[in-house]
């Protein structure tokens, strides 16, 4: 994951896509890489994977050392881990998050993803500080959100449902990382001041693609 030096602008599509957890922001980049043809990164895997390695080597994803260290480590393979997408690789991600030192060790791969992508056409990064931080100058940028409530229930559905919490205790969950995403000094969770705002809170996949495609065709 060691990045390069001096990455040149690509000629190609570039779309910043932010937003909180679960609030489909993922699909929808996904979808939009598919219909442009065009890469996608989730950006939230390098965190999640970041997170996993401190817990593996057993530190805490609240000490800032240890996570850049596993942040400067982290390799292609890591973002293949079957436990990715599991609540303790979510929580530990949120966590290491908050390190200037993780977020600086992740930031030029991101950058060079969106000048470089492996196919050449462009890119979709999906994130939490994509459009702000991340690719400031992104020519076109998506800020999804959906209400906590809406958000918690659509976690809580992926889960399989012999082992499903209450969905109050998703809700809190979604609530506590939502204000640990927001309230970190580096990097906050934030809308870029000329992002599109996609509420999807009543929104299926296809009417949260059509709002975005429309965007994207009106510039
Ligand atoms: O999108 P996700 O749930 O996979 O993200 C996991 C965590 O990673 C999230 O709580 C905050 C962090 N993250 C970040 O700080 N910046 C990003 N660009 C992506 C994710």
């Amino acid at each position: 994951m060691s990045p390069a030096a001096a990455p040149a602008p690509t000629a190609g599509l570039v779309i910043a896509v932010d937003g909180p957890a679960a609030a489909g922001k993922g699909t929808l980049a996904r979808t939009l890489a598919q219909h442009f043809g065009i890469d996608h990164l989730d950006t939230g895997a390098l965190y999640r994977a970041v997170g996993l390695r401190v817990l593996r080597v057993g530190g805490d994803p609240a000490d800032p050392t240890v996570s850049e260290q596993q942040a400067r480590a982290l390799a292609t393979v890591d973002l293949r881990h079957p436990d990715l997408r599991s609540m303790q690789a979510a929580e530990a991600a949120s966590l290491v998050a908050t390190h200037l030192g993780v977020r600086a060790a992740l930031l030029e791969f991101q950058r060079r993803f969106a000048t470089h992508p492996p196919g050449g056409k462009g890119a979709v990064l999906d994130g939490r500080d994509i459009g702000t931080v991340v690719l400031p100058d992104a020519p076109h940028k998506i800020f999804v959100t959906a209400s906590p409530a809406a958000r918690a229930k659509r976690r809580w559905l992926e889960l399989p449902e012999a082992s499903r919490p209450a969905l109050a205790e998703i809700e809190a969950q979604v609530r506590q990382r939502d204000a640990r995403d927001q309230e970190r000094a580096i990097a906050p969770l934030k809308p870029a001041p000329d992002a599109f705002l996609l509420d999807t809170t009543d929104l299926d996949i296809d009417a949260a693609f059509a709002a975005a495609k429309a965007y994207l065709s009106r510039r």
